[in-house]
């Protein structure tokens, strides 16, 4: 797959991906939302024939940015059918990173403004290194967040910090954002990818399987009724006992054992 400005790179159970143009701080134009998706559909067609992969690391290029936002230059000239156009695509690509079936975790080092906060959003949880500034700047440039900004952050933080956040654009650093349930951990900048990395390596120590299922219930469950929700949950939690995973781990607990190994099977 030749994606010019998105790099995955595989280490052990993770991989990682790089919004890599820096020059212009990783800012999103279309073909970079397109490379996004691409490389997401890598990742899903390496899972489908049996990749062991347990979770998604998303970063930026360089000591600035995580991603300065959507591409203004592109933005600018834009009339309705294109803005329209551009809103699908770029949903699209956020859409299909965060229902990807393993977890992702978004490194936040530097800018995360606008269409990258969305791009953070998408992912399932976020890091942010102590000099990352968050924001969303569109109202400044006379637009609403288009990615998913609108959706996600009132989701997950609630509507009065979304609303005095796109309201205001008001930037935020990194203990801010964990204050108000952004992030789940800040770093030094020179610590962030250690800190992100052994973070994953726990996730990607627990029961993969498991794990996925987990995601599902969660994710599905945001988006219905809490019986329906539960409904998911049951499921997930059911299928859990058809794995050699879930013998493995309890076996391993009433054997008092410290040496279990999931094998994602
Ligand atoms: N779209 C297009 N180009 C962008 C960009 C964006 N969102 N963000 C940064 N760039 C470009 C700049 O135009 C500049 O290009 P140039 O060297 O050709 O002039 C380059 O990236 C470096 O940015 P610069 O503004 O010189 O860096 P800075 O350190 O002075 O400021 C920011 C950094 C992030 C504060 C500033 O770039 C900025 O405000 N960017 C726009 C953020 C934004 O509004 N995003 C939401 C878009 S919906």
């Amino acid at each position: 797959m030749d994606l010019e400005h998105v790099i995955l790179e595989t280490d052990g159970h993770k991989v990682k991906m790089t919004i890599n143009k820096p020059e212009t701080l990783n800012a999103l134009n279309t073909s970079l939302y397109n490379q996004i998706e691409q490389a997401c559909n890598d990742i899903r067609r390496r899972l489908d024939e049996g990749e062991d992969i347990r979770c998604v690391i998303v970063t930026g290029a360089g000591e600035k940015s995580f991603v300065a936002g959507a591409d203004i230059s592109e933005m600018s000239t834009m009339n309705l059918a294109e803005a329209q156009r551009f809103g699908v695509e770029c949903n699209r690509a956020f859409r299909n990173l965060e229902t990807l079936p393993v977890p992702t975790v978004a490194a936040l080092n530097g800018y995360t403004l606008g269409g990258g906060l969305e791009l953070a959003l998408a992912c399932d949880l976020r890091i942010a290194s102590k000099k990352a500034r968050l924001a969303f700047p569109e109202t400044g440039l006379g637009i609403t967040p288009g990615s998913g900004g609108t959706q996600r952050l009132s989701r997950l933080a609630g509507p009065a910090v979304a609303m005095e956040m796109i309201f205001t654009g008001r930037m935020i650093n990194g203990e801010e954002a964990l204050n108000m349930g952004i992030v789940s951990d800040t770093a030094e900048p020179e610590e962030l990818m250690n800190v992100v990395n052994a973070f994953c390596d726990k996730i990607c120590q627990k029961a993969p399987i498991a794990i996925r299922a987990a995601k599902r219930a969660i994710r599905r469950g945001l988006e219905c009724d809490t019986d329906t929700g539960l409904a998911f949950e049951i499921e997930a939690f059911s299928q859990c006992f058809t794995t050699e995973d879930q013998k493995e781990g309890m076996r391993g607990f009433l054997e008092k054992r410290k040496d279990i190994v999931y094998k994602n099977k």
